[in-house]
């Protein structure tokens, strides 16, 4: 071998240990589309650790998420070699395991203080980012403030919230107090000032590499056609709401770039891609994208996922695992999006936002 091909061999080598030396942390925030599994430890009735969630997971037991198998963050953490992350609040989550990153979601949550205030006991977004704070403490005394702030500003971070300060909050019941207030645009207008907050909370802790989601095509959901739908078509107020509160979310992360001088911020049209799984579901390969695979009642949309239940065969072909949250399957056709896209991720995909330096 000549020495210049080997010299190529071992600069290569370095690279690989340092890039395996040095992996990247991942932190997650929002609310049920991302938790995995911190609410298990609260009292609270917004929690997924009974079967038949999880039956498709590795384990094929319930483990808090969400989901038939595995929710967007573990097929993001599996995409940027991460392990799957634990629930900042499980006592596993302890020492080294602290460099992985760590999940602060909680579901039930939205961007206000008093969304899901029917689930009592659940960790609130000033609460999740207190939880950062603490986090960061901890690892601080593991390998010191500097290599800490270094951690954090190259982590990637996904935050997921918004669907819940509608579903469960302006339209939780007919003349709820938010719908008194507020008519719908103005509401709006207050979800995108205080997630603006929120994000340029994270800023301030250090998050540089964020990823945003606003909500899903919410009147398609089942459990909201089960009780708003007339004849099959997307409920038309919570579909207005989702139309005019994504599109000013995105708008809003591209003025604070600009502000900031640097695109901290990636829009996940996560609205767009759900839309189009129901729109032209067979060409992605469902079968079924009004009626939930885990329910009862209209759509399979009344009520809770439980063991008595109607349960799909073919969890495959539906969108929807339960009233509101995706499937494995849709779950990895966003994260597909997320990595690959080039409709839906703006102003860049994750991809390209992984191979940017620092
Ligand atoms: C939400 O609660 C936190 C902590 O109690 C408080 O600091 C914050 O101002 C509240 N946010 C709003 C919009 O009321
Ligand atoms: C993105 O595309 C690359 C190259 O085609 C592929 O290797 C990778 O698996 C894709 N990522 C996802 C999440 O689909
Ligand atoms: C997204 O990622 C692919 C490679 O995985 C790239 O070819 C494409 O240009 C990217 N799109 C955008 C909009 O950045």
């Amino acid at each position: 071998m000549k020495i210049s091909s080997l010299a190529l061999v071992i600069l290569n080598l370095v690279w690989v240990a340092e890039t395996k030396n040095d992996p990247r942390a991942f932190f997650v925030f929002g609310d049920s589309l991302v938790d995995n599994g911190n609410n298990n430890f609260l009292v609270t009735t917004a929690r997924a650790d009974s079967p038949p969630y999880g039956i498709d997971y590795p384990t094929h037991r319930p483990t808090g998420r969400f989901s038939n198998g595995r929710n967007i963050p573990d097929l993001i953490a599996e995409q940027i070699g991460v392990d799957h992350l634990l629930p900042y609040l499980d006592p596993q989550l302890d020492g080294k395991k602290l460099l992985n990153g760590a999940n602060f979601a909680s579901a039930g949550i939205g961007i206000l203080n008093d969304t899901g205030f029917q689930f009592v006991n659940i960790i609130r977004m000033p609460y999740q980012l207190s939880y950062f704070e603490a986090y960061q403490n901890r690892v601080t005394a593991l390998i010191g403030a500097e290599k800490t702030r270094k951690l954090v500003n190259e982590a990637l971070v996904l935050i997921t919230c918004g669907g819940n300060d509608f579903v469960n909050n302006y339209y939780l019941v007919r003349n709820s107090l938010r719908s008194f207030q507020y008519k719908l645009p103005a509401y709006v207008r207050l979800l995108t000032t205080e997630y603006e907050k929120i994000l340029m909370r994270l800023y301030t802790l250090g998050a540089r590499k964020v990823l945003v989601t606003a909500t899903g095509p919410l009147g398609c959901a089942p459990s909201v056609m089960a009780m708003r739908s007339q004849n099959g078509e997307c409920a038309t107020e919570l579909q207005r709401a989702a139309d005019l509160f994504n599109p000013q979310v995105t708008a809003m992360i591209d003025l604070l770039n600009k502000r900031l001088g640097s695109d901290v911020f990636v829009s996940v049209e996560a609205h767009h891609i759900f839309y189009d799984f129901i729109n032209k579901p067979k060409d992605f390969g469902f079968e079924v994208s009004n009626t939930a695979c885990c329910g009862q009642g209209r759509y399979n949309g009344v009520g809770l996922c439980t063991a008595l239940s109607n349960l799909c065969s073919d969890r495959a072909k539906y969108v929807y695992w339960d009233g509101y949250h995706p499937t494995e399957r849709a779950n990895r056709l966003v994260v597909q999006e997320i990595f690959n896209g080039t409709k839906y991720m703006k102003p860049m995909n994750l991809s390209v936002l992984m191979s940017m330096k620092g």
